[in-house]
C-alpha cells in the first residue's frame, strides 16, 4: 500500500488567511510540491479565502510569485503550474460572518460530499469565530478536518476557550493542531532512533543519562513581528510549543504503536510529570534575557527595544533558559536544560543527551581523563546525529585517549528523493488523516498549565529579563544554570 496516498474522502482545502505570510512562504509552495509529486487527490480544489478582493486570476498570479520566491522555487514548471492553477479558486470573505462564508460552498467541487480541510492560517483570535461561522453556514460535516496553527491561547484559560470554540464545530478527531517542529525530518527521525533501535532503550533513563539539553537558538531578531512578539515572549512563543514537544519526544515511554492515540498518550504523560516551577523557584530554575544592540547575521543590528514599532519600556523576554525536572521513574534526578532566544550567536537547534561518566577511570594512572559519552541530535541548520565515544588515538604507541564522533548524516544524499519542507509532511498527514504528529487538546492545555506557573512566578517575584548583546549566547547568568549542577551548555 502507498502509505503516502491521501484518503479518498478529501476533496478540497480552504486556506483562511490565504494572502498572509505563512500561506505565501509555506502553504502554497508546499501544496504545489505535493501536486508535482502526484500526492494530491485527482479531484482536489485549493480555495484561498481572505478579506481582500481578488479575481481568481489575480490570486493565481500571487500564488505563482509565492512559489517562485520560496524554498520550492526550483520545482517551478509552467506545465505543472498550469495544472495546479486549474485547482485554485479565490473567495473574498468576512471570516466571522456565516452569510459571507456560505460563498465557499459555491466553489467546492460538486458531488463530493463535505470532505474539506479548513486551514486556519489567521490570527488566533479568529479561530473561534471562523469555526462557529463555518458550522453555522452548514459547511462542517463528519469528513471535514480543521488545521490550526500556534499560538493556541496565551495561557491555560485562553487555550481552553479557543479549544472550546473549535470543539463547538469539530470533534477532537477532526482537529489538527500544527507544531511545525514535529514536521521536521530530524525530529521525526528521533522517534525512529528511539523506537526502531534496541540499543538505546536500556540506556535511556536516569541510570545512564546525566543530563539532557534542548537548544533552539535563532540568529534572527523578531522579523518585523514586534506587535505579536511583545505579547508573547520566548517562553510562550517557543517553549510552550516547540521545546516542550521536543522534550516529550526525548522523554516519552515507548508508545503501544505508531498511532495518534498511542503516541499522544505517552507525550501528555511527560507533560503531566513536569515538576512545577512556581513562585520563588523561578529564580533558581529560569533565566530570562532581552537583546540589546550588537552584531548578528554579519551586521550591526538594533536591540529589541529599538526594533520598528517597539515600546521602549518593554520587559518581554527574547531569551529564556530553564532547568526542568521530570518527576517519574525514568527521569527522576536528570536535569533537562532548555534554552531558546532571538539574536543569538548562530542558528542552531539541537538535542544533547549526555551520558554518565564511567564509574571508575582505569586510565587515570597514565594521565588520561575520560569525557562522558554524548549523543548529539542536530536538527538545524544541518541534520546530523553524532555519538561521541572515547577512543585510543591512532599513531601513538602509548595509550592516549581522545573523543571520536560516530556520525550519521541525514543530509541530502545523491539519488535520494527530494527532502520535503516541514509543511509538506504536515499537509500530507492532514490529507491522510494521520494526526500522530499533531498536538492533542490535552497536551496543549497541560503545557500551558505548566507555563502558567512560570509566568506567575516571574510576576510575583518581579523577575525581569537581563540584557544580552545581540550575537552572544544570551545573558551570562544562563551559564550558571547548568553550572550549579556541574554541567555546562554545549557550544
Ligand atoms: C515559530 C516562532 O513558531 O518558530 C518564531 O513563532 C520562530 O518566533 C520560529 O522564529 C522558528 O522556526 P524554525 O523552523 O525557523 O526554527
Amino acid at each position: 500500500m502507498d502509505t503516502e496516498a491521501p484518503t479518498p474522502d478529501c476533496h478540497a482545502i480552504v486556506i483562511f488567511g490565504a494572502t498572509g505570510d505563512l500561506a505565501r512562504r509555506m502553504l502554497w509552495p508546499s501544496l504545489y510540491a505535493l501536486d508535482c509529486e502526484g500526492l494530491l487527490p485527482e479531484v482536489f480544489r485549493l480555495i484561498g479565502a481572505a478579506s481582500s478582493k481578488f479575481t481568481d486570476e489575480q490570486f493565481i498570479e500571487r500564488v505563482k510569485t509565492a512559489i517562485n520566491t520560496s524554498a520550492n522555487a526550483k520545482l517551478y514548471d509552467d506545465l505543472a503550474f498550469a495544472r495546479f492553477a486549474g485547482r485554485i479558486r479565490y473567495v473574498s470573505v468576512d471570516a466571522k460572518s456565516p452569510g459571507s462564508l456560505a460563498a465557499i460552498g459555491g466553489v467546492l467541487p460538486e458531488g463530493t460530499g463535505r470532505g474539506v480541510i479548513y486551514y486556519l492560517s489567521t490570527a488566533p483570535q479568529l479561530f473561534g469565530p471562523i469555526c462557529r461561522a463555518l458550522a453555522a453556514s452548514g459547511l462542517v460535516g463528519r469528513a471535514c478536518r480543521v488545521v490550526v496553527e500556534k499560538p493556541i491561547g496565551s495561557d491555560s484559560i485562553s487555550a481552553q476557550e479557543t479549544n472550546d470554540a473549535i470543539a463547538s464545530a469539530f470533534d477532537e478527531s477532526q482537529v489538527f493542531r500544527i507544531d511545525h517542529y514535529l514536521g521536521k525530518e530530524a525530529v521525526q527521525n528521533l522517534m525512529a532512533l528511539r523506537f526502531a533501535n534496541a540499543i538505546f532503550e536500556p540506556l535511556w533513563n536516569s541510570t545512564a543519562i546525566a543530563q539532557v539539553q534542548i537548544t533552539i537558538a535563532e540568529a534572527v531578531g523578531i522579523e518585523g513581528r514586534w506587535a505579536y512578539y511583545d505579547t508573547a515572549g520566548a517562553l510562550r512563543d517557543m517553549v510552550q510549543s516547540h521545546l516542550l514537544q521536543l522534550l516529550c519526544l526525548v522523554a516519552m515511554e515507548p508508545p503501544a504503536g505508531f498511532t495518534p492515540q498511542a503516541v499522544r498518550n505517552e507525550k501528555v504523560k511527560v507533560l503531566w510529570s513536569l515538576r512545577p516551577i512556581e513562585g520563588p523557584d523561578v529564580g533558581q530554575h529560569t533565566v530570562t534575557g532581552q537583546y540589546t544592540a550588537g552584531f548578528a547575521e554579519g551586521r550591526a543590528v538594533p536591540g529589541y527595544k529599538e526594533e520598528a514599532g517597539a515600546n521602549t519600556a518593554s520587559e518581554t523576554e527574547t531569551f529564556v533558559a530553564l532547568r526542568v525536572g521530570i518527576d517519574n521513574w525514568r527521569w527522576a534526578g536528570v536535569p533537562f536544560y532548555l534554552r531558546t532566544g532571538k539574536r543569538l550567536q548562530e542558528r542552531r537547534s539541537e538535542i544533547l543527551i549526555q551520558f554518565k561518566s564511567p564509574p571508575y577511570n582505569i586510565f587515570a594512572g597514565i594521565g588520561a581523563s575520560l569525557a562522558p559519552n554524548q549523543l548529539l541530535i542536530k536538527l538545524q541548520p544541518e541534520e546530523m546525529i553524532t555519538l561521541t565515544l572515547m577512543n585510543k588515538q591512532q599513531g601513538h604507541s602509548a595509550m592516549q585517549l581522545g573523543e571520536v564522533g560516530l556520525n550519521l548524516s541525514l543530509g541530502e544524499a545523491e539519488g535520494r528523493p527530494r527532502r520535503r519542507i516541514a509543511y509538506e509532511r504536515m499537509l500530507l498527514d492532514v490529507l491522510r488523516g494521520n494526526s500522530a504528529l499533531f498536538v492533542r487538546r490535552d497536551e496543549i492545555e497541560a503545557a500551558w498549565r505548566w507555563i502558567d506557573g512560570i509566568l506567575q512566578g516571574w510576576k510575583s517575584t518581579g523577575q525581569k529579563p537581563r540584557p544580552y548583546s545581540a550575537g552572544s549566547w544570551g545573558p551570562s547568568a544562563a551559564i550558571g544554570l547548568p553550572e550549579r549542577l556541574g554541567h555546562s551548555w554545549h557550544e
